[in-house]
């Protein structure tokens, strides 16, 4: 008997407004709308397989080579949504083989749930054949995934309804809108695993008077404002709303109570090169953006990369550099002038970065022939 198999690949996305705090938990609501970048499937994605049988007698699934339970209230959200739309309606009753990894480490602590969700949810509407609006359900299995199902510059709305039908993302502008953006993502040697952004969030809500502040005072004038710099490609604009948004985040996460903290002394140490960077410039050549982690992600235009690329390793040197700290750049021949290091008065702290990902805007879930499931549905 036939086994029925979709594969998908989804891009993971960084947040510029972020998203921080729930109106609805079960129906993952946010208080504001966000807007993100979706990164290139080429250094960072999810790959999903999903496959459906008459001959399977149970659902399974397994996430990065291990079995895990089928019944997570998240997966059980996003499957439950796709068979109440789907148009093959003979797949139904069949049980379902779900296999997921992601091309980069999960150990490195960048958020993965994000492409993971994304990616489930669009292999899934394509096996049972789903013509809907996939971000909606994507939102179900983790808020930030909702902007994961489109490619380049994405606002997901808050929305008014409370049943959630208009809290969905949109694109604002294509990856060829704004072909010179550029994203490094400087991964911070830690071990350290903070809290999660759904507790995190959940404690903010319920005791940041900052986080009120933010809704109401502060996110409405900002998604209007990053809108145009996006639309006009103004990068000075763009860093400033990052870096502040960045900024606004972690001070709520102060202002949690009991505080939580996602930077580290590394972080900080970012943070200053970043803006004596700018300052030495006058202007916003570089932006940083952090989540929920201590990993910093720096926004540049592609002529700036040989110099901040310089400048990173010049401040933060591999111990041992195989030539394959800064991943996906290959000209490394570029030093930064004696005069701007003197300037930027750099000292060097060796290892504290592990390395660095290069990478851009990239496009959204992709559909692809190569399955994690063999025939049988279980994994290769
Ligand atoms: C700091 O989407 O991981 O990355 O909806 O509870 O799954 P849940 O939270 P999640 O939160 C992401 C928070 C953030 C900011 C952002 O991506 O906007």
């Amino acid at each position: 008997m036939a086994v029925h198999t979709c594969t998908a690949l989804a891009p993971v996305n960084i947040a510029v407004i972020k998203y921080w705090g729930k109106k609805n938990e079960d129906l993952i609501l946010p208080v504001n709308d966000s807007i993100s970048l979706t990164l290139s499937k080429k250094k960072m994605c999810a790959k999903t397989t999903v496959a459906c049988s008459p001959t399977f007698e149970s659902d399974r699934i397994w996430l990065n080579g291990i079995e895990q339970d089928f019944q997570s209230p998240r997966i059980q959200n996003c499957i439950r949504e796709i068979k109440r739309l789907a148009r093959k309606k003979d797949y139904l009753s069949y049980h379902l083989h779900i296999c997921s990894e992601n091309n980069f480490p999960t150990a490195a602590g960048l958020a993965s749930s994000a492409a993971g969700f994304a990616c489930l949810v669009k292999a899934l509407a394509v096996l049972y054949d789903v013509d809907d609006e996939l971000s909606k359900i994507a939102r179900q299995g983790s808020g930030s995934a909702c902007r994961s199902i489109y490619g380049g510059f994405v606002q997901w709305l808050s929305g008014n309804q409370n049943d959630g039908s208009d809290s969905i993302a949109k694109q604002i502008a294509p990856k060829e809108h704004w072909p010179e953006m550029r994203v490094m993502i400087l991964v911070v040697n830690s071990k350290k695993k903070g809290t999660s952004s759904t507790n995190g969030m959940r404690n903010s809500v319920l005791t940041s008077s900052l986080l009120k502040h933010r809704v109401t005072e502060v996110v409405p004038q900002r998604v209007q404002t990053l809108n145009s710099a996006i639309l006009q490609k103004n990068f000075q604009t763009f860093a400033e709303i990052a870096m502040k948004e960045s900024n606004q985040f972690h001070a709520i996460c102060l202002d949690t109570y009991p505080p939580i903290h996602y930077l580290n002394s590394t972080s900080f140490m970012i943070i200053e090169l970043v803006h004596a960077y700018n300052e030495l410039y006058k202007k916003n050549k570089l932006a940083y953006t952090f989540d929920a982690g201590c990993n910093a992600f720096l926004f540049m235009l592609e002529e700036d990369v040989p110099e901040i690329c310089a400048l990173i390793k010049a401040a933060f040197p591999p111990i041992d550099d195989n030539g394959n700290f800064i991943k996906g750049f290959i000209d490394s021949s570029f030093e930064v002038p004696l005069d701007t290091f003197k300037k930027l008065n750099i000292a060097p702290h060796p290892g504290l970065l592990q390395h660095v990902i290069y990478t851009q805007v990239g496009s959204g879930p992709a559909i692809i022939s190569e399955h994690l499931l063999n025939e049988k549905g279980l994994p290769l």
